[in-house]
């Protein structure tokens, strides 16, 4: 999914403060803000239309507005219709196609544009490139760069996958000139289970003092081993700090976070970071008015947890091997400070 035309739309329904978290965008977003416009306002005839919101791709207007969103998990919930739904309707998809078997990037302008034609309040993109753009992500996810021309069955593979959390596109748009800033995605296990990302969600309260300053932000750069701190950062740091800083800019590892998370023993074993990382998300902190700016406050939240400490196994098992502590998995203060102040460029990725 994307993570900035997500939060563009939560600020343009104004629902930024209910997300305790993640950024907001520092690009030049006028573009996107018209496009995004467009999007939205195709909810009115997805909501005027739907009556079964457990059949929700039975509606053109419904799917061209999961497809406007480029986040189907989130349209859903948007419109509280249940996360699992039946497949794309074949009567929607050969509308739109006009009988062919796969879908073409005019086929889907061609679609969009009458969807606005019809929709009470309708609000036209400023430039045909925003719903390109749009299409060139879908096409990227699906693996068709080559014609943008998409099968059914593939494109109800993005409408049912494409949110999991962890699953990336090989590449995210087609168009690699697109003007459209986007975070990379980060790969993960299926055993994250959304707990990464709260970590990620945690740290961004403190990153400001330093990512390898606080304990949270140390365990999401743990869990971040299938990316990098860089993308970390990224995702993370505050929305008015242009540009962000890079893991080459960061103090070396706390020796107080690192003793605390070891309870004193020079070398942190797997089962230091596991404790960690399962405490790090009970009571997870949140802030009173909803945004960054305000203070934090731990709360009695838990999780999301992983599905298994497996998960937690599985990525201390990668700073291990860069580390060259395979044996022990039990690493010393300065090759773990030297892991995460050097693996983010180090083009190195050994696994035990
Ligand atoms: C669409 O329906 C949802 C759920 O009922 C509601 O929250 C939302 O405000 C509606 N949006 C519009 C544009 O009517
Ligand atoms: C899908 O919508 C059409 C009307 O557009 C309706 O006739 C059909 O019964 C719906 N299919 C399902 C499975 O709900
Ligand atoms: C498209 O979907 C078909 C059927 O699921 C699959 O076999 C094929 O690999 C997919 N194509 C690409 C490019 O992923
Ligand atoms: C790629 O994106 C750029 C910037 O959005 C746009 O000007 C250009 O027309 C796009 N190219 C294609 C082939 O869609
Ligand atoms: C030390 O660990 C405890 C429990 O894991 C945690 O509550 C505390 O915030 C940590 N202190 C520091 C300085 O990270
Ligand atoms: C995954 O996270 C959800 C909360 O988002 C939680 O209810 C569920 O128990 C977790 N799954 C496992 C296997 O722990």
């Amino acid at each position: 999914m994307n993570t900035l035309i997500s939060i563009l739309y939560l600020a343009l329904i104004g629902l930024v403060t209910a997300i305790p978290s993640s950024l907001i965008p520092r690009q030049d977003t006028s573009g996107l803000v018209s496009a995004l416009k467009s999007c939205i306002s195709l909810q009115n005839s997805c909501n005027a239309t739907t009556v079964d919101l457990s059949n929700f791709y039975n509606y053109t207007s419904c799917f061209l507005l999961t497809a406007c969103m480029d986040g189907p998990a989130q349209v859903l919930s948007m419109s509280q219709a249940p996360a699992t739904q039946p497949r794309l309707s074949e009567s929607v998809f050969y509308a739109i196609t006009n009988g062919n078997s796969y879908m073409t990037q005019q086929n889907y302008i061609d679609a969009y544009y009458h969807q606005i034609s019809i929709t009470p309040g309708g609000s036209y993109p400023d430039d045909v490139t925003d719903i390109t753009d749009q299409w060139s992500h879908i096409a990227a996810w699906t693996g068709f760069c080559a014609t943008e021309n998409i099968p059914y069955a593939n494109l109800t593979d993005w409408l049912e996958y494409s949110s999991v959390p962890g699953v990336c596109p090989a590449v995210a748009s087609c168009n690699t000139s697109t003007t459209v800033p986007m975070i990379p995605c980060v790969p993960q296990p299926i055993t994250e289970n959304g707990s990464c990302a709260e970590m990620a969600n945690q740290c961004q309260f403190w990153v400001t003092q330093g990512l390898f300053q606080n304990e949270y932000c140390v365990l999401a750069s743990f869990c971040y081993a299938w990316s990098n701190t860089d993308v970390l950062l990224q995702q993370v740091y505050p929305s008015d700090t242009s540009p962000t800083p890079t893991t080459a800019q960061e103090a070396k590892l706390s020796e107080a976070v690192f003793y605390n998370m070891t309870g004193g023993a020079a070398s942190m074993t797997q089962q230091n970071v596991i404790d960690a990382y399962y405490e790090g998300l009970t009571g997870t902190w949140s802030s009173l008015d909803g945004t960054l700016a305000g203070m934090p406050e731990k709360t009695d939240k838990d999780g999301p947890y992983p599905a298994s400490t497996d998960y937690v196994i599985e990525f201390w098992g990668m700073i291990s091997a860069w580390t060259g502590f395979c044996d022990t998995r039990t690493i010393p203060y300065d090759n773990l400070a030297d892991y995460l102040s050097f693996a983010a460029t180090s083009g190195y990725h050994p696994t035990c």
